[in-house]
């Protein structure tokens, strides 16, 4: 690699003169990589203004699947469900687990609330008696000042539901918030909570400097930062199956009872229960499905996910975000998930394919898209665990792994098929299938009598 040197002005550069600038600094060969990024643009350059505006900077478009899990039952409506993600066997997994499901009563998903949170983080040196005494008028004041934002999210349905004082100066010295909780129907509304966040703040600052029966110090409010809190405990939903433990069916081509499934299944989820490792991978696999359909539908995964691996660490230690019982019989599989997301706003509606995502979900509100979700986060967990306790992982995972090496080796299509059929009962690894290969390259066993007969 070439040694970049710092520039200045990189911004007002044209995308042209950015890609210049970046293969002319940092590849040996500029032509091929200048020609590489751009043959990723859109064809048509008014849609690829579209994906240019979303970020800063930008040069070229970075691709990533985009797939479809079908058979999806949802309360009893049948989703096919979009996923972008670049991991093989994901979207086979998803597949899988909606179709073992559909027959034994499908998915059932409940949203327990939906409400999201900001926060003014505030500096303030006083008695705090007098600030309780004015703290309903100041509450009144909040909600007459920001009128001009929050109209037309009331006339929706939502909009500041409550505004609370907080004390933390047992933390912080001076360390005051206000926690304000809102409704925001079915955007995801960080707009709409910041900007009633910073006018909040203002609202508070003029209101206490003109506090009558305040001292000079009381009326001076530092207001040290405005935010969306992205820790939304009670914006959840639960998604859930269950059915008789006999339906479970048996596993690993009849090896395994559907009692032996269940008791191993339920321990599993137990142990993601107490032990932070394996907490953090189970986690992540129910992250896997619940990421890939927030990308899909232009949601903020990191959002979503930072909430998500907060919540379960709620008591103090990682824990698994999903639960597993067998009570009288039934087996009951279930994910408790706080789901801050949106069906209106922000990337849903300007993503061509955001937009058809939420076409081919039938225009979900925030609620359906919740349940949705965060089905696809459990069903996600639900096949993981299932190859975890029955055949493991690596059995499903060899094919898609095998496919990924074959084209990272260039194998033609016949020499793919050969592959898949020798590698059906062996151990897939980089080397072996490269052994493999190199043996079906060399010139064909016929002709080997041949050069030896003339030795
Ligand atoms: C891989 O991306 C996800 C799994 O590791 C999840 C799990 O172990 O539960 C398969």
């Amino acid at each position: 690699m070439k040694k970049p040197k710092p520039v200045s002005g990189f911004s007002k550069l044209s995308k042209r003169g950015k890609i210049r600038w970046l293969a002319e600094n940092f590849f040996s060969n500029p032509e091929d990589v200048a020609r590489e990024l751009k043959s990723f643009w859109y064809g048509d350059p008014q849609k690829q203004k579209i994906f240019d505006d979303f970020s800063e900077n930008t040069i070229s478009n970075y691709y990533l699947p985009y797939g479809l899990v079908p058979n999806v039952s949802v309360n009893d409506t049948l989703y096919c469900v979009p996923m972008v993600t670049e991991e093989s066997s994901v979207v086979a997994a998803a597949s899988s687990a909606a179709k073992f499901w559909l027959s034994r009563g499908g998915f059932k998903a409940e949203i327990v609330s939906t409400k999201k949170v900001g926060q003014v983080h505030f500096d303030w040196s006083g008695d705090i008696s007098k600030l309780r005494q004015v703290f309903s008028a100041l509450k009144e004041h909040i909600h007459q000042e920001t009128d001009h934002i929050t109209c037309n999210m009331r006339k929706r349905g939502g909009g500041i539901s409550d505004i609370e004082l907080i004390d933390m100066t047992d933390l912080e010295d001076n360390y005051y918030q206000l926690k304000m909780t809102f409704e925001t129907c079915d955007s995801m509304g960080a707009n709409f909570i910041n900007s009633t966040l910073e006018e909040s703040s203002r609202v508070l600052r003029n209101f206490m400097a003109e506090q009558p029966h305040f001292t000079d110090e009381e009326r001076k409010v530092t207001i040290i930062m405005a935010i969306l809190s992205n820790y939304t405990p009670e914006c959840m939903v639960r998604a859930s199956v269950e059915c008789p433990v006999e339906d479970l069916g048996t596993f690993d081509s009849g090896k395994m009872d559907a009692k032996t499934f269940a008791y191993k299944f339920e321990k599993a989820i137990k142990i993601a229960h107490i032990d932070v490792h394996r907490a953090t991978t189970h986690n992540k696999g129910i992250f896997n499905g619940i990421d890939a359909v927030a990308m899909a539908t232009g949601n903020d995964f990191r959002a979503i996910e930072s909430c998500g691996h907060t919540y379960a660490a709620r008591d103090g230690k990682y824990r698994s975000l999903s639960y597993a019982k067998v009570e009288d019989g039934i087996f009951k599989f279930w994910l408790d998930i706080p789901l801050a997301i949106g069906t209106v706003g922000g990337l849903t509606n300007l993503h061509p394919l955001a937009k058809r995502s939420l076409e081919m979900l039938n225009k979900p509100t925030a609620d359906e898209l919740m349940s949705i979700i965060a089905v696809t986060g459990l069903a996600q967990n639900f096949a993981a665990v299932r190859s975890l306790v029955t055949t493991g992982i690596q059995k499903g995972h060899m094919k898609m792994h095998l496919m990924n090496i074959l084209n990272h080796l260039e194998a033609s299509e016949k020499e793919a098929l050969e592959a898949l059929s020798y590698f059906k009962d062996k151990l897939v690894s980089f080397t072996a299938v490269r052994e493999f290969l190199n043996l079906l390259r060399k010139p064909s066993v016929k002709n080997i009598p041949k050069v030896i007969y003339k030795k």
